[in-house]
């Protein structure tokens, strides 16, 4: 379970919820997702783990064993598949990510935060972005961090730490809280991401002033759900496969996704008033953490020791959540073709590091509008379409193989929930519930209904 909150507590948390909620608008936003966490998330986290648990292989076989034994199509294997996939391209953009963070650490380090206002921690983090080979070294080395270590199959041993280091960042972020009730905006804070403004959120103004309903936020918020819970990718259904039977499914997952939601919401409330206070742009995208906390940390006494320490943090919680990235794609490589740990390690990790390049230009040299498809760079296609699109999906495939296609004997053997009326609304969500407001998520975002 602890591998389950370190793969799902990472930079999603602290650096995409805070800065999705500026694009979209606040507090309407914060409700839409939490909704989904609650109806979508959970019952599916309960599905990917069963899964994993009753099949105790890698994703790809987990899901060859079930539609075997199971008698169903041979289909519902493309979910190990495309979780391969997803994980790859997700990676790909998060060690970049990852690598500001680490950048940062010595950022904080050598006091690049002290006195800093809002427009040089702007060209602090400018400085870095259009960098390329600052951020393709960074980059580098947080993917071979990650293969190290699932290379050596010594995930257990970053997992120990991890128990140690996720409270920590907890405590960390409670003093960042702190901090923004004294001297940041706080109640403007508070009214961002919890004033429910539905009209506010959902309508776009174009150039002209003409203003429309747009589905967007709605997608975005969906999507965040499963990349925020690793879910739809089989990253939990592989910690699934390792967890001992007599652990309680339910209470784990609710455990995971309280947790996760936590760290979410503490962000926001560190980040959004010192947002407001410095006169930063609540949408100011994905450079948002990394330009308001080094405001914070560069004016609050003993911030040079915070600072590093908060993204000496937020890189182990990056660093546990991409281990799990590549987890199904290794397992399945060292199943199947034979392959030792570490050969299979460094091959995954080999194809996301050039992968990742792109991102890493998408920055810089490749930021241009010839280099970008519907006015994004690479680096946001690849974040917008696997958390919106492909990890939904799994997720839709996930909730409609455990609801409907493998009948209701298997997941009430190993959910093994004492009360019958809790099994029954978990497998009333998870077949009706989740998969109806995923489809129709998606629809509404194509404009059909
Ligand atoms: N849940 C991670 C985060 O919030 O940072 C990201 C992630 C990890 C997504 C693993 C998907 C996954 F399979």
């Amino acid at each position: 379970m602890l591998a389950a909150v370190g793969s799902a507590v990472g930079l999603g948390n602290i650096w995409k919820f805070p800065y999705i909620t500026g694009e979209y608008g606040g507090g309407a936003f914060v409700l839409v997702y939490l909704i989904c966490i609650a109806l979508i998330g959970i019952p599916v986290m309960m599905a990917e783990i069963l899964l994993g648990r009753r099949g105790r292989r890698s994703p790809i076989n987990t899901m060859r064993e079930l539609t075997r034994s199971e008698g169903t199509s041979p289909v519902w294997r493309l979910v190990g598949w495309g979780g391969v996939l997803t994980g790859f391209l997700i990676l790909s953009f998060y060690s970049v990510v990852a690598g500001w963070a680490f950048a940062y650490v010595f950022e904080g380090a050598i006091g690049s935060f002290n006195g800093l206002d809002g427009d040089g921690a702007g060209a602090l983090f400018g400085d870095l972005t259009a960098a390329p080979d600052r951020l393709i070294f960074w980059h580098t080395l947080f993917i071979g961090m990650t293969v190290l270590v699932v290379a050596n199959g010594v995930r257990s041993g970053l997992e120990r730490l991890i128990t140690w280091l996720m409270p920590l960042l907890f405590v960390l972020l409670a003093i960042l809280v702190g901090y923004a009730m004294a001297a940041g905006d706080f109640a403007r804070g508070l009214h961002f991401l919890f004033d429910v403004d539905f009209s506010r959120v959902f309508t776009v103004c174009d150039e002209a002033g003409q203003c429309g309903y747009t589905a967007e936020p709605v997608l975005v918020a969906m999507g965040h759900a499963f990349f925020t819970l690793s879910l739809g990718m089989g990253a939990i259904m592989a910690y699934g496969s390792y967890m001992p039977r007599d652990a309680s499914i339910a209470s784990s997952t609710i455990m995971i996704a309280i947790a996760d939601t936590l760290v979410a919401l503490m962000a926001g409330l560190a980040i959004f008033p010192l947002v407001f206070a410095n006169g930063l742009e609540p949408g100011a995208g994905p450079g948002l953490v990394f330009v308001s906390l080094p405001i914070a940390f560069g004016a609050m006494p003993g911030g040079q020791f915070f600072g590093t320490l908060f993204f000496i943090l937020l890189v182990f919680a990056a660093w546990s959540s991409s281990i799990s990235l590549v987890e199904p794609a290794v397992a399945w490589l060292t199943e199947n073709e034979h392959l030792s740990r570490p050969k299979a390690a460094w091959i995954i990790g080999g194809l996301a590091w050039v992968l990742g390049i792109g991102s890493a230009l998408s920055f810089n040299l490749w930021s241009g509008e010839e280099y970008q498809i519907f006015g994004k760079t690479l680096f946001d296609i690849k974040d917008y379409v696997t958390a919106n699109i492909m990890l939904p999906l799994g997720g839709l495939a996930i909730a409609l193989f455990t609801g409907w296609a493998v009948g209701r004997r298997l997941p009430e053997s190993e959910l093994g929930m004492r009360s019958a009326r809790l099994f029954g609304a978990w497998h009333f969500t998870l077949r009706y519930i989740a998969p109806a407001g995923i489809v129709l998520i998606f629809l509404n975002a194509i404009g059909v209904v």
